[in-house]
């Protein structure tokens, strides 16, 4: 008994020392968003600073558990990498749930419902995902669409770092149709009159990424999106940030 005891206030001293990562260790620390900001509504670039639906919603987390919040972006391959590491707390970016990713992170409850679109010329219309087959696809790189090109249609995609560089390589003719989420799509194509997109070809839903065996942080971050749910702020971020990014097409 004596010797269990011991070994309790040992390990309570060693996670005092190097940090056992309990929510009293980080308060007063930033909680750190990793995203990766070309993707309007979900998060964009307001001159210097990361807006959007996925940020107020980190924000809202970050207020929750009485901590600044910092966000940063980088290139969408290295957004899952950065929570799995450590730099940062949290990954939201429109991220859809995979089974794939879960092996490596673990997810919140999903707070948007989703899929993935074709964006064609009128010209040349593209609307069914078979018809893309042996055709150049552009792609975000890392993201399902690139998954959808690879695994479902059996060929190597075009990759681009932002939804908006695969349709400039789209209208310069360099691919054929691009593959994406059919929210930043939307407003790829707004004010392209030369430009269309199809139905859903798969269904998704998105969801805030963690590192694997963090309970409290997993905790504070479903509590919050059921409670913007609940209340309508998550309805009224995606009206809003939907209208500042479509603007932002018009100038
Ligand atoms: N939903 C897609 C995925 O998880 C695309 C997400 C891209 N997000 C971004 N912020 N660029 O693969």
């Amino acid at each position: 008994m004596k010797k269990l005891m011991l070994l309790a206030v040992a390990t309570a001293a060693a996670c005092v020392f190097v940090g056992c990562g309990n929510a009293q260790d980080d308060a007063g620390k930033p909680l750190r968003m990793i995203t990766e900001a070309t993707f309007p509504p979900y998060e964009f670039l307001r001159g210097q600073e990361i807006v959007g639906i996925d940020v107020e919603i980190c924000r809202a987390v970050a207020a929750k558990m009485g901590r600044p919040f910092h966000a940063e972006t980088v290139d969408f391959d290295s957004v899952i990498p950065a929570v799995i590491s450590g730099k940062a707390d949290l990954a939201a970016a429109g991220i859809t749930v995979t089974e794939d990713r879960k092996r490596n992170v673990d997810f919140s409850i999903p707070y948007v419902k989703t899929g993935i679109v074709i964006i064609y010329k009128k010209s040349a219309p593209v609307t069914k995902g078979g018809q893309c087959k042996g055709k150049k696809v552009g792609v975000q790189s890392g993201t399902t669409s690139e998954t959808y090109v690879i695994e479902q249609l059996k060929q190597e995609p075009e990759r681009s770092k932002s939804p908006a560089e695969a349709v400039a390589a789209l209208k310069s003719g360099r691919v054929d149709c691009v593959i994406a989420d059919i929210d930043p799509a939307k407003n790829c194509v707004k004010g392209e009159a030369d430009l269309a997109i199809s139905d859903f070809i798969t269904s998704e839903e998105y969801a805030i990424a963690i590192k694997k065996g963090q309970p409290e942080l997993l905790k504070a971050v479903n509590e919050t999106i059921a409670e913007i749910k609940a209340n309508g702020k998550l309805a009224q971020w995606i009206r809003d940030f939907t209208e500042e990014s479509d603007k932002m097409k018009d100038r």
